[in-house]
């Protein structure tokens, strides 16, 4: 999957995955070996890997992972030892719905093979990791053909967060609209919301869109606002983590003020999404779990402490944009528009 000069998020090969440690960048670029679940799911509670789609790329080859390790040293325990696994990774984060919808589908093929030998159990499962690999390429491709008609030529689109190739199998979903239009033809320009604590968008976005050439400023996520009164931005993607039936979009922390402001300057709001991202089993956003995150992200910056000792902080890391603020959703499978809870149903 990587092409010359490009970089892989993720990659399984003979027994070992391997992930672009994300806590380092822009300034480092290593590259983190793993050969057990409980690696996989320590890389993700940890955000050497984030972003939903990707965490859930990660936790399919962390099962795939178990299967082989128990196939080998476990045989009698096998179906216990995966099953141990799968959960492990389940309780990493609570938001991204990606993560449980791909422990879903291995634990699927894990329930078929049900009288097969751990080994070839252990071969299904791997192809199975490696297909949601390569489907969310795919997938992210898509969404950027779809979404691309909606970015005029010379457009200014402002995003928040990282909803790129490193949060995704490539491409990305609402940088892959941002890939595709570019790819099209077009002029874009971005602006980066700096995307406080883990900074995901000055970190990020802005290290892999000027690494493909792409114009990008980063801003402080308090200039969001400000900057789209004065219509510096045409308009916002975003990627999200988890939408309801309803159309209720949760996504990193710092996106619903930024759809309150779009809304307030008559400037769209995007939401782009793989259909995995989609979760019709969850009515509304309220029905969302947000996680909250140490409170070292927000107590520190680059180790050093900037908030007073003794002082408490609130780390949610995401937030519910109301379905009222968005204009659409990009996904693969096409554009939906409001009313969300029956275009939704009608591309299900
Ligand atoms: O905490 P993170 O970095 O995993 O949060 C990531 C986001 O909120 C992304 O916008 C979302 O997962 C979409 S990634 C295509």
């Amino acid at each position: 999957m990587k092409s010359p000069g490009s970089f892989e998020t993720i990659a399984y090969a003979n027994g070992v995955v391997t992930m672009l440690d994300q806590r380092f960048l822009p300034h480092k670029e290593i590259y983190n070996q793993y050969t057990h679940a409980a690696e996989v799911a320590e890389a993700i509670s940890t955000m050497v890997i984030r972003g939903a789609p990707a965490i859930g790329v990660a936790a399919a080859y962390g099962v795939a992972l178990a299967a082989f390790r128990g196939a080998r040293e476990e045989p009698a325990r096998f179906h216990l030892v995966v099953e141990e696994a799968a959960s492990l990774l389940a309780a990493t984060r609570p938001t991204a719905v990606n993560l449980f919808w791909a422990i879903e589908k291995m634990r699927r093929i894990l329930a078929e093979c049900a009288s097969s030998a751990p080994q070839a159990t252990a071969e299904r499962l791997l192809e199975q990791a490696r297909a949601i690999h390569s489907e969310d390429l795919e997938l992210c491709h898509r969404i950027g053909a779809f979404g691309q008609a909606l970015v005029p030529d010379g457009a200014t689109v402002l995003t928040h967060c990282n909803a790129g190739a490193l949060a995704t199998a490539g491409h990305g979903t609402a940088l892959g609209v941002i890939r595709s239009a570019v790819a099209a033809g077009k002029r874009v320009q971005v602006i980066a919301d700096e995307t406080r604590p883990f900074l995901q968008g000055a970190r990020l976005t802005a290290w892999e869109l000027a690494r493909d050439g792409i114009e990008v400023s980063v801003v402080a996520d308090g200039a969001a606002a400000w900057l789209l009164k004065r219509h510096r931005a045409d308009l916002v993607i975003v990627g999200t983590d988890r939408v309801a039936a309803n159309g209720d979009v949760a996504n990193k922390i710092g996106t619903y003020g930024v759809a309150l402001a779009a809304r307030a300057a008559k400037v769209p709001f995007y939401v782009a999404a793989p259909w995995s991202t989609i979760d019709l089993s969850t009515p509304t956003g309220d029905d969302i779990v947000i996680e909250e995150r140490p409170a070292l992200e927000v107590t520190h910056v680059m180790g050093q402490r900037i908030v007073p000792e003794g002082v408490p902080v609130l780390n949610p890391a995401f937030d519910v944009t109301p379905h009222e603020l968005v204009t659409a959703l990009i996904t693969d499978r096409g554009l939906v528009y409001p009313p969300f809870a029956e275009g939704l149903r009608a591309f299900a």
